[in-house]
């Protein structure tokens, strides 16, 4: 059902976004599960059409014109983009921040110490990397600070990279998505950028109707190994979900 434009644009205004449509009403078939959607609310028509016209794409595609991206400035430091790892019809989607140095320079997600430590947590699931798991970021090309080290993407640069993400899930359309950190967690559900993580854990959320848990970063956990634990919880309760599913 097409949803009311009036509400639409109210819940945008309270900052409620982004406000999904069902795949089929403004963006393409092709490829992609069987039952919903995820096409962000764009700001300009342009935008609108392109976002549109990444919901189209099929894996190929979207991965050239990830590689080929020029959206935003970090197109310009890059080596490679990362588009992301893994089985494309993962159960488990696990969403970081960004790519880093060793990510931008080998265009692979997660594979510095925070990745390793993911792979730990992967197998502490009975899961592998490429195993009933697709790893992905909010942002593809590696936001580098003036001081050449690694910085949260803005809120430009998330907003010009998430309809690629957006295809990836509606590609996959996994069973459970975990945000990991909080750049993860407030760009998919679409929240203010000071929305604490510890006010996120411990609940179900949804991207879209997917279930999603939001847990720490890898990289903070190997600064604060003492929330290893709470961390693990967060990962019991993503594994619940899939219970019955
Ligand atoms: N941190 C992230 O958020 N993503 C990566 O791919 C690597 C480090």
């Amino acid at each position: 059902m097409q949803m009311d434009p009036d509400k639409v644009r109210k819940l945008q205004q309270m900052g409620l976004g982004p406000v999904w449509q069902r795949r089929g009403q403004s963006s393409g078939e092709s490829g992609g599960g069987s039952a919903a959607i995820a096409l962000p609310a764009s700001e300009s028509p342009e935008e609108a059409a392109y976002a549109a016209s990444v919901m189209s794409m099929d894996w190929a595609m979207l991965e050239e014109n990830i590689r080929g991206c020029g959206r935003c400035g970090l197109c310009q430091g890059r080596t490679h983009a990362v588009p992301g790892v893994g089985d494309r019809k993962a159960r488990w989607l696990f969403v970081g921040e960004g790519p880093g140095r060793q990510e931008d320079s080998q265009g692979e997600p997660f594979v510095g110490p925070a990745g390793k430590l993911l792979d730990n947590m992967l197998r502490a699931l009975a899961l592998a990397r490429g195993a009933n798991t697709y790893i992905a970021n909010i942002v593809k090309c590696r936001p580098v600070g003036a001081d050449g080290r690694d910085r949260p993407p803005t809120a430009d640069e998330v907003a010009a990279c998430m309809p690629y993400l957006a295809r990836q899930v509606d590609l996959i359309r996994p069973d459970v998505i975990v945000a990991l950190g909080k750049t993860a967690a407030v760009s998919l559900l679409g929240l203010p950028a000071d929305t604490s993580l510890a006010s996120l854990r411990d609940k179900i959320h949804h991207y879209a109707d997917l279930p999603l848990i939001v847990t720490y970063h890898p990289a903070y956990l190997l600064r604060q190994p003492a929330d290893k634990a709470k961390s693990w919880r967060d990962l019991c309760l993503a594994k619940s979900l899939l219970n019955g599913r």
